[in-house]
């Protein structure tokens, strides 16, 4: 398996990827709105490709403060997708080691992703509204630690706080119901 940033002759693939993975094409949409948004610029897109089929995608989009507090860099990772031949290999991780890594080296100092409480804590991942971050929709109590962030730099965390601001394909209610 290799990983490597997407191109545009991808996208096929990466749509693919999606909807295998979800079942649906909701992720699949939202990707393909994500990957030409002006507001999600810059962006991180990888796709693990085993011998020529890609079995796996990962994106993060640029992310804000609503308090415009420029100092530092965040990107919103959404979302994951391994198709389901290929999952509990090691393929997700991998995609989300390589994209850290790649962020961490382009100067990104947050990291903030809604998802599965019990899987991206083993990649670092901590809660983020006890962190002080809010996120850009409110969410419900019970699935408050679904809402994660992860430093890149040390001690990014405890010197900023406040709310986030997505894509715009992004902020919409829908994509934050975990
Ligand atoms: C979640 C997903 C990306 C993980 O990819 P993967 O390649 O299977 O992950 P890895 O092989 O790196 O890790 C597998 C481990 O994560 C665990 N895991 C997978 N999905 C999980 C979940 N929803 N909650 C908790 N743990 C999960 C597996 O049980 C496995 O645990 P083990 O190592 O103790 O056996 C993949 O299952 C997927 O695409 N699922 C459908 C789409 C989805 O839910 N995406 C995430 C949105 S937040």
């Amino acid at each position: 398996m290799i990983i490597r940033k997407s191109t545009e002759s991808d996208l096929s693939n990466i749509l693919y990827v999606e909807s295998q993975a979800f079942g649906n094409h909701k992720e699949s949409d939202l990707v393909n709105g994500l990957l030409s948004d002006p507001t999600a610029m810059p962006l991180l897109s990888l796709i693990a490709v085993d011998d020529v089929k890609a079995i796996g995608h990962i994106l993060f989009t640029k992310a804000k403060f609503t308090n415009n507090n420029d100092s530092v860099s965040a990107v919103i990772l959404a979302p994951l997708a391994v198709i389901p031949d290929a999952q509990k290999q090691g393929v997700g991780g991998e995609l989300v080691k390589e994209g850290l890594r790649l962020l961490s080296e382009s100067g990104v100092d947050l990291v903030f992703v809604l998802g599965h409480p019990e899987y991206y804590p083993r990649h670092g991942f901590k809660p983020a509204g006890a962190l002080g971050f809010e996120a850009p929709f409110p969410i419900p109590e019970k699935h408050a630690n679904a809402w994660m962030v992860q430093e890149l730099h040390p001690g990014v965390i405890g010197s900023v706080n406040g709310k986030m601001v997505c894509a715009d394909v992004l902020n919409q209610p829908e994509h934050w119901r975990e």
